[in-house]
């Protein structure tokens, strides 16, 4: 474990941003990858703790096989591959590409080194590099844009994936050396207020210039009965109420698929949480530490905001509800960028907001089933399979979180997991009204 900061450094004002080159674009996101997991050790690196996380040095090749696979196999004549076998090595879902080890073997995967791995980034790096420098094809453009867009999503997941991974261990590492206060403490957040939003036909979804992925258009219009949003998000110490007030025991709080999953699970607090002598502590970025109950809540299901919000006397907003309300907000807040990898309690100028926390610190699980859009066709080909043949038994969770580059997110974007779900930061806003 490297005792630095690597993420806080990290030199991506502009080069993610919109002013930078596709070029500069590129670097930037190659290199925030590397810089994520600078505090690995090699044997971090392979860590496979559950089939829905994958190894670190899994995403950073998987990440270079999109590009290699999808761009330069497909449109640089002359390419030769880094070695023809990671074609299928590292595919990850893609069926027209072909077959591909299981997913919960990812781990087993020792071969190629981190070092190997290393070296099929810089030849692929290269390659785009200089494909970009000699006068790329449009398509060849477009799936830069997608490729860079999909590396900043693996980005996130070895985030959380290494944090599920290190937690497992009953030593419960850090994933890097603690920074600052060993047992910070928020100031008081003040009480949620609801904000009123007005009935009507609205247009939602991405249309426009810039990128947006599929599965977030076509634009379309949706009626919306009037609604009111809470004006952040729920806490630690909301959510410690619900607890207490024996939440995780009472059946009528909870969906039936939920109350399942609640008693063969038996779950009783959000993920990471654990008990000493009477007081609840989590499991973070920084390794194990006091619950702040100021902070927002993390790594709870879909069923547990659901419960919650019932127990609430509410509920969780639509993805469009929480569409409309975003679109007033600046595309701003504690992601990636803050180099915490850590939720964090309302702040005094993000509380003069009328809607705080909308963006960062976690996704928030929405009443939405993740389905098509009116009028919704994949793209054709192998990038086809990227969203849209996943538009079944999971929700849609809006925001990003800690973990997301703020180039990434914005009010149209749709995450989605089943709801079971707890390893990445999902966290819950509460609805009203109709
Ligand atoms: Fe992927």
């Amino acid at each position: 474990m490297h005792s630095t900061s690597p993420i806080r450094d990290l030199p991506m004002s502009a080069a993610t941003q919109g002013e930078a080159s596709l070029l500069e674009k590129y670097l930037a996101v190659r290199e925030t990858s590397l810089r994520i997991c600078a505090p690995l050790s090699i044997e971090d690196h392979g860590l496979q703790p559950m089939p829905d996380a994958s190894p670190a040095k899994w995403h950073l090749a998987h990440t270079t096989w999109f590009f290699e696979t999808f761009l330069l196999s497909g449109y640089q004549q002359d390419y030769r591959p880094f070695q023809p076998a990671f074609r299928s090595l590292f595919n990850s879902y893609y069926n027209a590409v072909g077959d591909r080890p299981l997913r919960a073997l990812r781990h087993t995967l020792s071969r190629p080194g981190l070092n190997e791995v290393h070296a099929y980034r810089s030849y692929v790096d290269d390659a785009i590099v200089h494909m970009l420098t000699t006068g790329p094809a449009p398509e060849s453009v477009a799936l830069v844009t997608l490729g860079i867009n999909h590396e900043q999503q693996h980005q996130e997941l070895i985030v959380t994936d290494v944090k599920n991974g290190l937690w497992t261990n009953p030593l419960r590492p850090a994933f890097r050396a603690i920074q600052g206060n060993h047992h910070p403490t928020s100031a008081a957040v003040s009480a949620m207020e609801w904000r009123s939003f007005d009935e009507g036909i609205y247009s939602v979804g991405f249309a426009g210039d810039g990128f947006g992925f599929d599965n977030e258009g076509p634009r379309h219009n949706v009626y919306l009965e009037g609604f009111r949003l809470a004006s952040r998000l729920v806490t630690n110490g909301e959510y410690l109420e619900f607890m207490r007030d024996n939440g995780y025991g009472t059946a009528e709080l909870w969906l039936s698929d939920g109350w399942d999953c609640v008693r063969n699970n038996q779950w009783s607090a959000p993920l990471y949480w654990e008990q000493r002598d009477g007081e609840w502590w989590h499991y973070t970025i920084e390794g194990m530490k006091p619950l702040d109950l100021n902070e927002p809540v993390a790594h709870v299901s879909y069923y547990e905001a659901d419960a919650f919000s019932r127990w609430a006397a509410a509920r969780l907003p639509t993805e469009f509800e929480w569409e409309v309300a975003a679109r007033s907000c600046r595309v701003a807040g504690n992601l990636l960028e803050s180099g915490r990898l850590h939720p964090r309690a309302v702040e005094a100028v993000e509380a003069a907001e009328p809607l705080s926390q909308m963006f960062g610190n976690v996704w928030e699980w929405t009443a939405s089933p993740y389905g098509p859009y009116p009028g919704f066709k994949p793209a054709e080909g192998a990038v086809g399979e990227y969203n849209g043949k996943f538009m079944c038994n999971q929700m849609v969770l809006r925001g990003g979180s800690c973990a997301t580059p703020q180039s990434h997110i914005r009010a149209t974007y749709r995450n989605f997991f089943p709801p079971h779900v707890r390893w990445q930061f999902m966290g819950i806003r509460l609805a009203n009204g109709n």
